[in-house]
């Protein structure tokens, strides 16, 4: 059956430009899928690094401006891998057009922009995902799975920790393509909406709603050339690390700690939960393994188990290779991709992450920051419909 087209309009060249790219280009040739994504206009500003992308990547037509993107008739669906300072403007035209939002993490500057792209997409009733990834790392399912299972029990603990190194030169200015994460006017904040807002959105998706937070903070390099203006020095405001303490609805307890200054930790994303009746632990720089413990099991084998997630059982191998052979980073987009477009098929559940659960992993990295800021505990706002 001749597949129905999806005409994508996609914002940004960069790192997401590509991944995003590669699952548009990738999908429809291991997902049996109803929609098939066009790959229609991509929109940057510079024009040179543009074509170049467009060209490598296939896509049929550019532009420089996202609002004449928007325009555009013979665009379905708007994919926004720009940096966070965009998102807001962007999806609200993008909404009051009527076209379907794909957009990138974290949801927006703060909550209350992530409240108003909330409240638009769902009056303007499109379809809307938030690019939380690491929900389609197969072990992250696989760990979903054995928790709604029923085999952890009663969750008591969890244990974040996302990790990199990568800023630590007092060299790099702020601001420019990658480096806008040190500059606070694009990025909103550091490592809690960078990093932290990939552990928040885990961990709510696998636990539940988090309740309240203390937090503390550090901005280890408080000054920072302008990256198109070298003479000129200006503060720092983004968090270069974070830890927080945090508690569930379901009375669960949880730590996060993030930070860009941990020396030879590329990009070490972890947790462990720890349930009644055992725990898991995932690590994604072994991504393709999950850490299992059974207290059930008998006495004599009692240990920790390394299930390799490659089989076609777990969940979304059998699309994949052989059991035994490994995905990668790339996967987890275009398996977000499939989800996406199989929740446009008729009879199907809307897919997750939307909007609204974006906005509630906003409202939690509000609560971090504003609980640094005051050294007090905060209560986390709820970002249920109103
Ligand atoms: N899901 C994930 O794991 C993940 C990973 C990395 C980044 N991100 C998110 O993706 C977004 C983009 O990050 P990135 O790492 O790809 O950044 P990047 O710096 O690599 O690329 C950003 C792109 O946006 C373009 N751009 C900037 N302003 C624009 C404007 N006004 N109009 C049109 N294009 C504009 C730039 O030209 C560039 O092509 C951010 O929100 C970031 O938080 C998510």
């Amino acid at each position: 059956m001749a597949k129905k087209k999806l005409n994508i309009g996609l914002i940004g060249y960069g790192f997401m430009g590509r991944a995003h790219s590669n699952a548009y280009c990738k999908v429809n040739k291991f997902f049996d899928l109803e929609y098939e994504p066009v790959l229609k206009a991509t929109c940057a500003r510079n024009d040179e690094k543009r074509s170049a992308f467009a060209q490598n990547w296939g896509w049929e037509s550019e532009e420089s401006d996202w609002r004449r993107l928007i325009e555009r008739d013979d665009i379905d669906c708007i994919d926004i891998g720009s940096p966070n300072n965009t998102h807001l403007d962007i999806a609200l035209a993008a909404a009051a057009a009527g076209k379907m939002v794909l957009c990138e993490k974290p949801l927006a500057m703060n909550a209350e922009e992530g409240l108003a792209m909330t409240e638009a997409i769902e009056k303007a009733g499109v379809a809307n995902m938030v690019w939380y990834n690491y929900r389609r790392v197969p072990a992250i399912s696989l760990a979903k799975q054995l928790i709604e299972e029923g085999r952890l029990g009663e969750i008591y603990h969890y244990r974040a920790k996302y990790l990199q190194d990568w800023t630590i030169s007092p060299d790099l200015p702020q601001g420019g393509e990658g480096l806008w994460r040190l500059d606070a006017d694009v990025a909103g904040s550091g490592v809690t909406g960078d990093l932290l807002a990939h552990s928040i959105d885990t961990a709510i998706w696998l636990i539940g709603g988090i309740s309240k937070v203390s937090a503390m903070t550090e901005t280890f390099i408080t000054e920072r050339a302008v990256h198109d203006d070298p003479d000129t020095v200006k503060p720092v405001r983004i968090d270069d690390a974070c830890a927080f303490l945090a508690r569930f609805n379901n009375g669960a307890l949880a730590t996060f700690e993030s930070t860009r200054y941990a020396r030879g930790r590329k990009n070490q994303n972890t947790f462990e939960v720890n349930g009644e009746h055992g725990s898991i632990y995932f690590d994604l720089e072994d991504a393709h393994q999950l850490q299992f413990f059974d207290n059930r099991d008998d006495d004599h084998v009692h240990g920790w188990r390394t299930i390799l997630v490659t089989d076609t059982e777990h969940p979304y191998m059998d699309h994949w290779w052989v059991p035994g052979c490994v995905i990668g980073y790339e996967h987890t987009f275009i398996n977000a991709l499939a989800d996406f477009l199989k929740s446009l098929e008729e009879g199907q559940d809307p897919v997750r992450p939307n909007f609204r659960d974006a906005l509630e992993t906003q409202c939690v990295c509000d609560a971090v920051l504003e609980s640094a800021a005051t050294e007090k505990w905060q209560d986390v706002p709820s970002a249920d419909a109103k």
